[in-house]
């Protein structure tokens, strides 16, 4: 190679549409996903786990819909060691450019006694013929030994071997608790590699949890010891404390090409936009101190780094905020924007139209915006379309009207009609503020009797005049969903927001999780 070094690839395969969607509240529509899958392309993910097929009709739809739009990257699907789920997942991923099919099982001593009831030879048994079925489907075949980080090491050499014969060509190690401390982990990778004998016909892949905040340290020290792949998410979204985060993950290996002898397909270029649609779409904000994207992760406060950085942006900053899509706010539309130059902008933007019908109507709400607010972000558009991400389906509830008042000593109050199911009704409320006035008022409507987990507002863009972004949790019997609304008054976004968790909580959800479920 005429004295030139060849980097390894590192394989980034993304699962904030399957393990991110398992984080409560955080499920995502048909649409929403196909959306979400675009950026994904856009950024140059290797790998999209797009669901669980088996998990629901709806599941398998959006993992259907997702193998058909995506031409560049491999679309995935997770499948227990199970043949009516691996015919699922083969099933959905049919029209796939290329595909993948993911087939798990446990293997830590708890999981296998407790869970599965089955003895490892059991598991051993399964495991293979699982990956052999898949292999019917696909030659791109994962497999995973759940709950790998506190498994047997012996075990996980028997088991991976055994799997290798059978066809599976990449083996990811999960760290499902999120129970491993990344010098440990990285030993783990390396033993494992050196002891399976047919170890180099396989990718070695690592998939690690947040409870102890390490995925993303565990997952580097995984890749320093040969890992070829990383399994991670958008904004770190997943169970419980989330997955690795994949901007963290992508940017340390692109900045310290110094330690790591591989690298990512990643457009970094593409990262913010992604992490700020997967943030509209599931309503998990990201937090200001987030590494990469959060709103202060470029941002200089104290004067001793300012002024090092006007001198020499090198002193402070070791990433530049534009490589990862941090431009100032970019003004792409406005008020004179014509329907071409709008619809032109947001299919930029990976969003698709049904009809013209829902063009002109997504048009006449852009106008609405530009006569409150001169200047319309990418942002701004997000929101606009993604407040009405419906699916085609009618929301049995809407808001008409709403009238608020507040004065300096008396108690505020507001009121709002709905349609509920074709039919206005008016509700009056008072409340501590405007806000609670509002929601009471929807309640009293409404009835849904669910628990207010979560209120919060962000502002999309800058200046007083921008959208503020309502997320409101609601919880009912166990069910948990989010609302999201955005207005240029917050009042009426926080009606939109609770309104949009209304209709959520009486859609069906019948989906299993692949992990709960018994073999
Ligand atoms: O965390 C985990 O173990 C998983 C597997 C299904 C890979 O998500
Ligand atoms: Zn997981």
């Amino acid at each position: 190679m005429n004295g030139v070094f060849m980097k390894d690839q590192l394989i980034i395969f993304d699962t904030t549409l399957r393990d991110g969607e398992q984080s409560p509240g955080a499920s995502m529509t048909r649409d929403e996903k196909v959306r979400i899958a675009k950026a994904l392309e856009r950024l140059k993910v290797d790998v999209i786990e797009a669901g669980f097929p088996a998990a629901s009709p709806g599941d398998f739809e959006a993992v259907q819909a997702v193998a058909k739009i995506i031409k560049d990257s491999t679309v995935c699907g997770l499948a227990r060691a199970l043949d009516k789920d691996i015919d699922r997942a083969g099933e959905a991923l049919k029209q796939a450019g290329r595909r993948r099919i993911h087939t798990f099982i446990a293997t830590s001593p708890i999981h296998m006694q407790m869970k599965l009831n089955m003895s490892p030879e059991q598991v051993i048994e399964y495991a293979v013929r699982a990956v052999k079925r898949a292999r019917q489907y696909t030659d791109d075949v994962e497999f995973s030994p759940e709950d790998a980080g506190r498994s047997e090491e012996d075990f996980l050499c028997r088991i991976l071997e055994a799997v290798i014969d059978a066809g599976a060509t990449t083996l990811n190690i999960p760290d499902t608790v999120g129970y491993s401390i990344p010098q440990q982990f990285g030993a783990t990778i390396a033993n494992l590699m050196a002891r399976i004998p047919n170890a180099d016909k396989a990718i070695f892949s690592v998939h690690c949890h947040n409870d102890l905040g390490l995925a993303v340290a565990n997952s580097l020290s995984a890749v320093m010891n040969g890992a070829r792949q990383v399994e991670c998410t958008i904004n770190g979204l997943g169970e419980r404390a989330g997955n690795a985060s994949l901007e963290e993950v992508v940017m340390a290996v692109r900045t310290r090409q110094d330690v790591f002898a591989c690298q990512t397909r990643i457009d970094t270029r593409e990262i913010l936009t992604c992490s700020k649609l997967v943030s509209t779409i599931t309503g998990f904000p990201v937090q200001p101190n987030k590494a990469i994207v959060g709103a202060n992760a470029f941002a200089h406060e104290a004067g001793i780094h300012q002024d090092g950085v006007l001198k020499s942006r090198e002193t402070y900053e070791i990433m530049r905020a534009e490589d990862v899509g941090w431009s100032a706010n970019r003004m792409v539309l406005g008020k004179h924007s014509g329907r071409n130059a709008f619809k032109s902008r947001i299919t930029e933007l990976g969003f698709e139209f049904a009809s013209e019908a829902e063009i002109n109507d997504a048009f006449a709400r852009f106008k609405l915006l530009a006569d409150k607010k001169h200047e319309i972000f990418d942002e701004d558009l997000q929101a606009l379309i993604s407040e009405t991400s419906t699916e085609g389906e009618e929301e049995r509830v809407k808001l008409i009207s709403l009238k608020v008042c507040s004065e300096t000593g008396e108690v505020p109050n507001a009121q709002v009609t709905l349609r509920i199911d074709n039919k206005e009704a008016v509700g009056c409320a008072e409340g501590g503020g405007v806000v609670d006035a509002t929601l009471k008022a929807i309640e009293q409507l409404v009835k849904t009797e669910a628990t207010l987990a979560l209120y919060s507002v962000n502002n999309i863009t800058n200046g007083t005049d921008a959208q503020g972004e309502v997320t409101v949790r609601l919880e009912k019997a166990g069910r948990i969903v989010n609302g999201l609304g955005a207005d240029t008054d917050i009042v009426v976004a926080s009606a939109k927001a609770y309104i949009n968790a209304v209709n959520k909580l009486h859609q069906p959800n019948e989906r299993q999780h692949p992990q709960m479920a018994e073999v």
